[in-house]
């Protein structure tokens, strides 16, 4: 596989992302971070390369597959769970309460490690309700994270990149310019140098996580995000890292740092 010379290329069109007939508009673009200021001109929404059938599910909840996932992770939200005998709502309340959540992470916590939204609920079921802790890949905790994430639906993305978070940072970033595999190609390689072209039969976007968990029509099921990190190295034909590694926190700090400024989709639709 080759690419041609790098082209950036814009969307044909900007619209927002207009849900449940006007219930709640997301934009599409938003202005480059301080930190790539000459790198991208814009951020672009991966819903502008989506086509039309596709973009259209996630407009309307109903239409959106990715809801039958949320409700499901609102029913756990208050089911209780392990030896304490308590739900997340025992302590949060309602799951609105986590309104704000998704937009800042992951996250550095009081102990000086990088944490996942994943890291977070399993701290509170092992530490707090004395129950086990959730698989990353598995369909609770994504279903979880799902139902925590629309809750900051519309809020744009705003993780933190200095202070204790910078080498973190500073990792993540090494990681999305380094070529892998036998292909030799990095992130930026293509969600940088040419978003909008077509590789055989997907139009690249520029790889922003504000729409994670997405839902994949190929895999009809949700997707994570270091999960989505796992599948595009191993397109380019190398080891990966597993999910829930310090690795892939590390670059979904950097990524989404790219998107700083983009509304939080999820959950949104992919192919
Ligand atoms: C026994 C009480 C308790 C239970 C039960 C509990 N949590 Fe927590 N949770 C907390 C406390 C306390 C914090 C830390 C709050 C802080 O530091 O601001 C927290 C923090 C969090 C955070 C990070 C939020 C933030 O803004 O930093 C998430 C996400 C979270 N909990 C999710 C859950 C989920 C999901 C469940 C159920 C599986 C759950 N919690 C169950 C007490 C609880
Ligand atoms: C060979 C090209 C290629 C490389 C290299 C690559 N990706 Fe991707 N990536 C794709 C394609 C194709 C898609 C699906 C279409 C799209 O959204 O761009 C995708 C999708 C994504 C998405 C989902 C975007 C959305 O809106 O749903 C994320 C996030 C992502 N990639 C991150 C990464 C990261 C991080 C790396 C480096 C570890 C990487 N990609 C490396 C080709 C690549």
């Amino acid at each position: 596989m080759s690419l041609p010379a790098m082209a950036q290329t814009a969307p044909d069109a900007t619209d927002p992302i207009i849900i449940n007939d006007g219930e709640l508009q997301l934009e599409t673009v938003a202005s480059t971070p301080e930190h790539l200021e000459g790198v991208l001109p814009e951020l672009y929404s991966g819903w502008l390369f989506r086509d039309s059938e596709t973009q259209a599910m996630q407009t309307d909840d109903f239409e959106n597959p990715g809801m039958i996932f949320v409700d499901q992770g609102i029913d756990d939200w208050n089911m209780v769970d392990g030896n304490a005998g308590k739900s997340c709502a025992s302590c949060h309340e309602g799951i609105e309460s986590m309104k704000g959540v998704r937009a800042s992470m992951p996250r550095v916590n009081g102990d000086g490690q990088l944490w996942s939204m994943e890291d977070y609920i399993n701290d509170c079921r092992v530490e707090r309700m004395q129950a086990e802790a959730l698989d990353w890949n598995g369909d609770r905790m994504k279903n979880m994270t799902a139902a925590i994430s629309v809750q900051s639906r519309g809020m744009p993305m705003d993780v933190a990149i200095d202070g204790p978070a910078r080498p973190f940072w500073e990792q993540g970033k090494d990681m999305y310019y380094t070529r892998y595999g036998q292909l030799e190609l990095a992130c930026a390689n293509c969600h940088e140098d040419h978003y909008g072209d077509w590789i055989r039969a997907d139009h690249l976007s520029q790889g922003h996580t504000n729409g994670f968990p997405v839902y994949r029509l190929k895999q009809a099921a949700l997707v994570s995000q270091h999960n989505r990190f796992r599948g595009c190295i191993r397109d380019t034909r190398a080891e990966t890292f597993p999910m829930g590694s310090d690795e892939f926190r590390a670059l979904e700090l950097y990524v989404a740092s790219r998107g700083n400024g983009l509304p939080v989709e999820g959950v949104s639709v992919r192919h």
